[in-house]
């Protein structure tokens, strides 16, 4: 018997007499007194609110914790769980709280991801992390590498990633409806870029933000109203990823499991000159995967955001004049097309021929659910950092590359360098602020 099964009957017989007491995937047991699996909250306005409205629908779930720079957000998180103790400084919290919480939720700007993350794991907390999740390549490869020492359940927040649509597409591109897959074309025409070479005036800071916390890894600089908090911080490249970073860990989250892809030989992006301040509004990256046993000899990936979104329905191949969505990715196979907009189900192109095509039959699941139940010795969370890691890195060298436009940086994953720019080797990491270090980060 497996030592997972096993962990598993332990949990199913004791449960009852222990409360329910599976923190990590290790084989490590701790009874939770209340018999519920009792969360914290880091950043629980915008998605984080969306966050903890999820993790708490799951019935076995308490909220011990909610930890905001916000004030008036975390006062409003509150009133929903007056029961969870608050707190503006999510080191303060976890360490205080020690075995008094099971598993921590990261609902932060990206550059605080890693940060909150690792301090989580580093407390030996399973972890739930929205995407993408980190802000640089070595962070991502760190708390890859850290969940798998400590084992932890952990998962990306990339919730679509359970989505039935989705699940439905991989299951077809591995059944081989469309043959083995040349190119992926995948567009999003948000614009989370700036393009001006400087930041408005500053401003005073809100009452109600802690702007130092805030900023917490990253340069002590004066507030700019409007720029910052909250939201806009993902135009910025110290605090953001730019389009790529926030919506294509979405859109090539399928590709990318689907055809089980790894790290990719190079990246390159067409984009403006950098300005040393923010993302540019639009990019066209183009990545190069080795092959795969779904793929041809070598694959070529194509990023297009802003108003490079979407490409035109003949340049990728499709019938002339078909619509394309906003968001979305194209699968190029020897066979035919699979287009899947985000969110719905695939079409297979030529449309013809695959009429009457039966689809696979699969279900969704909720996503903040599973990991629950995960970190509860039920089942497994399927985008642990494991997956979500190696997804991000690649994302990661594309908004790299925007920082040399028309110039190929050549990828030595295993020894996480760019082989051909010493200069974008520097931007893999930066260097914390003093007095916010984090043990396997810093
Ligand atoms: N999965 C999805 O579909 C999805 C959708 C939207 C956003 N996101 C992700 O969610 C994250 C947050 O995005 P957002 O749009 O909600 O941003 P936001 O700026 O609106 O909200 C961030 C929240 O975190 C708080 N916060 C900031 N720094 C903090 C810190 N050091 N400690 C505690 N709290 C802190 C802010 O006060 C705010 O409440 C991002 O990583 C983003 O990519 C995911």
């Amino acid at each position: 018997m497996s030592q997972l099964l096993r962990r598993r009957q332990v949990l199913k017989s004791g449960s009852a007499a222990l409360g329910l007491a599976c923190l990590t995937k290790a084989n490590v047991f701790a009874a939770t007194p209340v018999g519920k699996f009792r969360t914290a909250h880091i950043g629980v306005g915008g998605m984080g609110a969306a966050d903890l409205g999820s993790i708490s629908s799951h019935p076995s779930v308490e909220v011990a914790a909610l930890c905001d720079v916000d004030s008036t957000r975390l006062a409003e998180a509150s009133a929903k769980h007056p029961g969870a103790k608050t707190f503006s400084d999510f080191r303060e919290m976890i360490d205080s709280l020690g075995d008094a919480i099971d598993g921590v939720v990261v609902s932060t700007p990206d550059h605080t991801h890693a940060p909150a993350a690792m301090t989580a794991m580093n407390a030996g907390k399973p972890v739930y992390c929205q995407k993408p999740l980190t802000h640089e390549v070595f962070e991502a490869r760190r708390m890859r590498e850290v969940a798998e020492q400590k084992n932890l359940v952990t998962q990306m927040g990339i919730q679509i990633h359970s989505h039935y649509a989705y699940r439905q597409a991989v299951a077809m591109i591995q059944e081989g409806v469309i043959g083995k897959v040349k190119e992926v074309h995948a567009w999003s025409n948000k614009n989370w870029g700036y393009d001006q070479p400087t930041l408005p005036a500053a401003g005073p800071v809100p009452k109600d933000l802690d702007f130092n916390l805030w900023l917490g890894t990253a340069a002590k600089r004066d507030f700019v109203p409007g720029v910052y908090h909250p939201a806009n911080w993902r135009k910025l490249l110290d605090f953001g990823t730019g389009t790529l970073g926030d919506m294509g860990v979405h859109i090539f989250d399928t590709p990318y499991g689907a055809l089980e892809l790894t790290a990719p030989n190079w990246a390159k992006t067409e984009c403006r000159q950098p300005t040393g301040v923010g993302h540019p509004e639009r990019n066209l990256v183009e990545y190069e995967f080795p092959q795969t046993k779904y793929t041809t000899k070598t694959m070529k990936w194509k990023w297009y955001d802003g108003s490079f979104a979407p490409p035109e329905a003949a340049a990728v191949g499709l019938p002339e004049g078909t619509k394309l969505p906003g968001q979305g990715s194209l699968f190029v196979g020897e066979e035919g097309h699979l287009l899947l907009p985000h969110i719905s189900e695939a079409t297979l192109f030529p449309i013809a021929k695959f009429k009457d095509y039966k689809r696979p039959d699969v279900a969704g699941e909720d996503h903040y659910h599973q990991w629950v139940n995960a970190c509860m010795g039920n089942g497994e969370a399927s985008a642990p950092f494991s997956f979500g890691g190696p997804l991000t890195e690649a994302l990661l060298l594309g908004v790299v590359a925007n920082r040399f436009p028309g110039q190929p940086l050549q990828w030595d994953a295993k020894g996480l360098k760019i082989t051909n720019n010493e200069a974008a080797n520097q931007l893999l990491r930066r260097n914390y602020r003093d007095g916010f270090e984090v043990a396997g980060l810093s």
